[in-house]
């Protein structure tokens, strides 16, 4: 199995538009590594690829990334797009993909129901991008030879369908973790997820590469660096300083964090929160960085 991340920044990348932060201005000034928006793609063969999560920044995505160029005038590589969530980050790409290109784009009902709701993307033509929905553990074959499995994490419904009261810890079809399989090989892709129960520490237990949401390294940290008004808990996302300890113990081939907002520390690479989460065994997702299994 491949993987490579395509973009291993949350919502917003970095540096983000609006963004004067020090992770922001530093990424401006080329002294860390600019991140584009949350996706991977994965394959078995090496041929046929499946991207999970369309992210905005999707066109130079692919341009940066040769197993994904056309092969022919209209030849792709790529067989299928799934998403996990509804999120803008995830979905909005798909509207970049609107070019009578054949594909599968998988998802859950509800979050088909999201993209259904969306009239501009009606644009994606389903005559040649057939929407598959896809339910919580079943399992679909996305390219030859890699399948898929979707099962719920604890979440919340995406940012613009939030009502007056926003449950974070929501267990359904609106935030799904994708676990990926080749004959031989097991991956397991988080990239939102509000808290880590002992039922999903026991579904990561013994995988081959875990990509989990890395988006805050500290709940308040947005709060604290005046950067907006909210946890990370109430975006639904638990923080790096919660996950490490949660996932201590447990075997795992290679564990990665994805999804980093501009805050996060560890998007410094020479930072002390980058240094320790080395040293618990983690790295830090960044964009191009290639997973072979
Ligand atoms: C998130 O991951 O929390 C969302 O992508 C936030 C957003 O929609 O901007
Ligand atoms: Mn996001
Ligand atoms: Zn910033």
């Amino acid at each position: 199995m491949r993987i490579i991340i395509l973009g291993a920044a949350a919502g917003g990348g970095l540096p983000q538009w609006n963004c004067g932060c020090a992770n922001c201005d530093a990424a401006r000034a080329g002294r860390i590594p600019s991140l584009t928006q949350s996706s991977v793609a994965v394959s078995a063969d090496g041929r046929t690829w499946a991207i999970l999560n369309a992210s905005p920044d999707i066109r130079m995505q692919l341009a940066a990334t040769p197993a994904l160029h056309p092969t022919g005038p209209r030849g792709m590589p790529l067989r299928a797009v799934l998403v996990t969530n509804g999120d803008i980050d995830h979905v909005a790409g798909l509207l970049t993909l609107r070019e009578s290109q054949p594909f599968d784009l998988y998802a859950t009902a509800a979050i088909h129901d999201a993209l259904a709701a969306n009239p501009m993307l009606a644009a994606v033509n389903p005559e040649f991008v057939p929407r598959l929905t896809v339910a919580l553990d079943q399992t679909v074959e996305l390219t030859p030879g890699l399948t898929a499995t979707l099962f719920a994490v604890p979440g919340k419904v995406p940012l613009y369908q939030e009502g007056a009261v926003v449950e974070t810890g929501l267990m359904g079809e609106t935030t799904v973790g994708v676990e990926l399989r080749t004959a031989d090989r097991r991956a397991l892709y988080i990239p939102g997820c509000a808290d880590l129960p002992e039922w999903l520490r026991a579904r990561i237990e013994g995988c081959d590469a875990l990509l989990f949401d890395g988006t805050l390294w500290d709940d308040d940290e947005m709060i604290r660096m005046g950067l907006g008004r909210k946890t990370g808990r109430r975006m639904g996302h638990m923080a790096v300083t919660d996950t490490m300890p949660a996932l201590a113990g447990t075997t795992i081939g290679q564990r990665l964090f994805v999804h980093m907002n501009n805050s996060n520390p560890l998007t410094d690479p020479a930072s002390p929160e980058a240094v320790e989460a080395a040293r618990q065994g983690w790295q830090v997702g960044r964009d191009g960085m290639e997973i072979s299994l």
